[in-house]
């Protein structure tokens, strides 16, 4: 299998500035899909007008954010700065969703600091209009942490919804097949048990997830360099139950653009965005591969081969598949 791995963007700087020449966005712009379906923006989530540039008058059934985390990944703020910048994107959210939307957040909370920010977000998004829904736990494979701690395996999407959405329960059910019987009930004076009432062989996802696989350097989707990267198997979920065919779906923190592939192959419209011109292009060269090739990511190659064939030069260059302490595709 090929190994040609691009190295974490996040913390090399001679490495994005060998790849920032061959990003087309520079901060403020958008691209423009050539068949009209999605846009990409190298854009601000906080920004207002980079908001309303990017979404236009049309208006989203659905928002998928995925905010760097205030964690270790990312540049620490204070608690209450990184919240003020939250209510800041919730409320550019809220002017480009419908009036019967659903907003899904993805956001982790730091054990080793009080949680945070993931129960101050919560309390912020109470003055928010939305209505809580659900707080879904994805189980992470790869855990991380010490042998004095339990390790740490889970990542938290929180569900909200303004007015009346749709919810497609069909897209709730797993691949897990219905095991236990036994759980018996009175149906119309019949006593029932668990299998013949349900209506899937397969057991419903409920709001902890422990049948997606966490993206990893041999899986087709994976975006080498993207340290955050999503399964779209969670993001297709998320989709299907919360949106129809031809809805459009936000999400203001694009990264490797999973939401935006998740979007392409379920037939909806994404209007996503990035502040990095550098995940801002891979967002663009993941579409464009896909629509060429079928191919959901790189797997270990990477999408900038063509002009960059190696990084083996640079001295900071890592594989993704070494064991690490920490998790490379969800920081924390
Ligand atoms: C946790 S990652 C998102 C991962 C994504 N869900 C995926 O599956 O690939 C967060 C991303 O937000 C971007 N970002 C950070 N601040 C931003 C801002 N103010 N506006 C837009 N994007 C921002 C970062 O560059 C990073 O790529």
């Amino acid at each position: 299998m090929k190994n040609n791995p691009l190295p974490r963007l996040d913390n090399d700087p001679a490495i994005r500035d060998r790849l920032l020449p061959f990003c087309r966005l520079k901060h403020g712009e958008i691209w423009n899909d050539p068949e009209d379906r999605h846009r990409i923006g190298c854009k601000d989530a906080a920004n207002s007008n980079d908001i309303i540039e990017l979404v236009g008058d049309n208006s989203a059934t659905l928002a998928i954010h995925d905010p760097p985390y205030n964690l270790v990944a990312f540049d620490l703020r204070s608690i209450e700065e990184f919240v003020e910048w939250c209510r800041q994107w919730i409320r550019n959210t809220t002017t480009a969703l419908a009036e019967d939307s659903s907003l899904y957040v993805w956001l982790g909370a730091d054990q080793n600091d009080g949680f945070q920010p993931l129960p101050d977000f919560m309390v912020m998004m109470r003055e928010e209009p939305y209505k809580s829904r659900s707080f879904i736990t994805m189980r992470n494979q790869r855990g991380y942490g010490t042998q004095k701690n339990w390790m740490a395996v889970r990542q938290e999407v929180l569900y909200y919804t303004k007015g009346s959405p749709v919810f497609n329960v069909d897209a709730e059910y797993t691949d897990i097949p219905k095991l236990l019987r036994g759980y018996y009930k009175e149906v119309n004076g019949k006593k029932t048990e668990n299998l013949e009432r349900g209506k899937s062989e397969n057991i419903r996802a409920g709001n902890v997830w422990v049948d997606i696989q966490q993206v990893f350097y041999r899986m087709d989707e994976n975006v080498s360099g993207c340290y955050a990267q999503k399964p779209l198997k969670c993001i297709e979920r998320i989709i299907e139950a919360s949106s129809n065919s031809g809805d459009a779906v936000l999400d203001f923190f694009a990264h490797s653009g999973a939401t935006l592939i998740a979007a392409e192959k379920l037939g909806r419209r994404c209007f996503t965005m990035d502040n990095d011109p550098i995940y801002a292009e891979i967002c663009i060269r993941r579409l464009e591969r896909y629509r060429q090739t079928g191919r959901e990511g790189w797997q270990n190659g990477h999408p900038f081969e063509l002009e960059v064939p190696t990084f083996a030069d640079d001295s900071e260059c890592s594989t993704q598949h070494e064991e690490s302490t920490v998790p490379q595709k969800n920081p924390s």
